[in-house]
């Protein structure tokens, strides 16, 4: 008797050690996935080269490749243009060839097979490999300047030689810096991308989603003292010392420096720009993480001297992709990315406090997946139709 109660007492109390153990134990795995998750967001997996690098400064949070197909939007500054629905509409000349080169920024260890999809004739790839000072193309010093170190660097070494359209990329197909809407995949962009458009455009950032970057999204005029962004209090240095002018107050473009420019647009400046671009670069003392990301919101000053450059999404899409969705898919599509980004974050939970919950949720996901691939089929239907294009670009113009 005493000893089995002895016993009981034993493992009762056992028991509640174990139990305090697992309490302990969960909370510290929620604690840690939420940091994961955290760590997993968009913005700190921006550095995709020189990625050794830890991110500094607070950045924003609410990050994702999700448009924003509100049709509420507008067209933002400049970018209205009375004449633009018929510059925008001529049709494709199925007879001119044009040259294009994409210049990619990668590490010695990237693997950038996937470009082998990219559906462009006679795409001539030029791959700069930032950590390799015995590759083809290399910047001038090794991991400096992430990738507009690589980008100044072309421009000024192939300043006589340019093709028609150059593209500028990272080294990855699928990254949060391409839109969810393009797929996903730099591939598929690539692939739909429009070139009479770009040549019509002169500078086309490949990125359309206005989340972290538009519309007014850098003020030049901000301290360390009251920016949120890490970026934002060096601006006016960065461009006064690029441009040697006074920066606009305002800048915004959507972000992530991956675009198409012209001829035309790289030789607006003279190629000693570049030079002084390159020579900026390399000797700033910042760290890499600032100096390469100021540049994103300087582009479009470079090739357009605009310093606002926020075209408005859904129209986009069907302009320079031919991915047109009618106004009801619009509303669907803006929702089920909404639902979509909740459902990622509850998920992680979910399958912590409960596997059904993360199934149910798993499920939902899934099930979005196939509805939004069924309408990017859709929309690219639709934007097979040149007529079709008048058409959805009209209703903008209509309102
Ligand atoms: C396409 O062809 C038309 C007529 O032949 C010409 O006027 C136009 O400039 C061409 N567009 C491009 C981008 O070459
Ligand atoms: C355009 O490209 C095609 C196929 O690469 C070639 O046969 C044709 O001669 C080219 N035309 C011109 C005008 O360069
Ligand atoms: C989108 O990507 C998936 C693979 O990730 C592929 O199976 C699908 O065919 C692609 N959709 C289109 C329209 O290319
Ligand atoms: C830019 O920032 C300054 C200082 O914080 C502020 O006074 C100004 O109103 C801002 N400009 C715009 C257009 O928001």
């Amino acid at each position: 008797m005493m000893t089995s109660k002895g016993l009981y007492n034993l493992w009762l109390s056992q028991y509640w050690k174990f139990i305090l153990l697992a309490l302990l134990v969960a909370s510290s795995a929620i604690l840690f996935f939420e940091c994961y998750w955290q760590a997993q967001s968009p913005e700190s997996q921006e550095i995709s080269l020189g990625s050794i690098e830890k991110l500094e400064g607070v950045d924003e949070a609410d990050v994702d490749s999700a448009p924003n197909l509100d049709t509420t939007t507008t067209i933002s500054t400049s970018r209205a243009n009375p004449t633009g629905l018929t510059a925008n509409l001529r049709p494709k000349n199925g007879t001119t060839n044009l040259t294009v080169n994409l210049v990619m920024a990668t590490l010695l260890n990237d693997d950038i097979s996937w470009t082998e999809n990219i559906k462009i004739p006679n795409l001539n790839i030029i791959r700069y490999v930032s950590d390799d000072m015995n590759a083809q193309y290399h910047p001038p010093v090794p991991i400096k300047g992430h990738e507009a170190l690589i980008y100044h660097t072309y421009m000024h070494d192939f300043y006589d030689d340019l093709p028609d359209i150059t593209i500028f990329t990272h080294a990855d197909d699928t990254s949060w810096h391409v839109d969810a809407i393009l797929n996903s995949s730099m591939a598929f962009s690539l692939s739909h991308l429009d070139l009479e458009q770009v040549l019509l455009k002169q500078y086309f950032n490949l990125r359309v989603a206005w989340a972290v970057g538009c519309p007014d999204w850098i003020n030049t005029t901000k301290g360390p003292g009251d920016s949120t962004k890490a970026e934002e209090p060096y601006m006016y240095e960065a461009f006064s010392e690029n441009f040697n002018t006074t920066p606009p107050e305002i800048l915004g473009g959507p972000c992530c420096s991956q675009f198409a420019a012209t001829r035309d647009a790289i030789r607006r400046h003279p190629q000693s720009q570049y030079r002084r671009s390159m020579d900026w670069l390399m000797l700033t003392d910042w760290t890499d993480y600032i100096s390469g990301r100021v540049w994103e919101h300087m582009w479009a000053w470079l090739f357009k001297g605009e310093a606002v450059d926020c075209a408005v999404e859904w129209k986009s899409y069907c302009t320079m992709y031919h991915i047109c969705f009618g106004l009801e898919s619009r509303n669907r599509v803006n929702s089920l990315e909404k639902e979509k980004k909740r459902l990622k974050r509850d998920g992680v939970l979910g399958e912590l406090m409960g596997l059904l919950r993360g199934q149910e949720a798993q499920r939902r996901l899934d099930e979005i997946d196939a509805i939004m691939a069924a309408e990017l089929e859709n929309a690219l239907e639709i934007g097979k139709s040149e007529v079709a294009r008048a058409n959805v670009l009209s209703d903008l113009y209509g309102s």
